[in-house]
């Protein structure tokens, strides 16, 4: 049988803009998901909010769960309210957390995110601070040069 290697490669979407968003509605929402946070465990409490090109700004926060493991993170909670609602592409992404400076999303968000869109202007704000000019700026581009990609063989 002749198998085809069938690649998925994560589409080289647009470019990260920043212009023409809204990003103090994104980290308001951050803030307001980060308000939500389950961590008990760890007691960093982290919330997010996905930019859809429908408009809409969709929510995560932190789940921990005693089998440490298992935990979500706000991005990833953030990307799963946005697929369910049929968002499978994103234009921005806002993280607020305890940290000082902001800190990156962690690898795993990373992937998560690149599944949908490689490159996502994203916004690191720490609770608290309103001032723009504090805020920390990374493209997912950056975050993930090389994201990983998964071959399948046509059978
Ligand atoms: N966490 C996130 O929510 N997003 C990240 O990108 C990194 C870490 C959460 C997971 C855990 O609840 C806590 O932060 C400490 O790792």
């Amino acid at each position: 049988m002749n198998r085809q290697p069938l690649f998925h490669p994560p589409v080289p979407d647009h470019a990260a803009t920043w212009e023409g968003i809204d990003w103090q509605a994104l980290v308001k929402v951050a803030a307001g998901s980060r308000e939500r946070a389950y961590a008990p465990y760890s007691g960093f409490r982290v919330g997010a909010a996905l930019l859809a090109p429908n408009g809409r700004i969709y929510g995560g926060c932190n789940v921990e769960n005693r089998v440490l493991g298992l935990t979500l993170c706000a991005e990833r909670g953030a990307l799963s309210a946005a697929v369910v609602d049929g968002q499978t592409s994103f234009e921005a992404l806002a993280i607020v957390t305890g940290a000082t400076p902001p800190c990156a999303p962690c690898g795993q968000c990373r992937d998560a995110l690149a599944e949908f869109t490689c490159d996502l202007p994203v916004v690191s704000v720490t609770a608290g601070d309103d001032e723009a000019s504090n805020w920390s700026r990374f493209t997912l581009q950056n975050l993930l040069p090389e994201p990983f990609v998964l071959a399948v063989e046509k059978p």
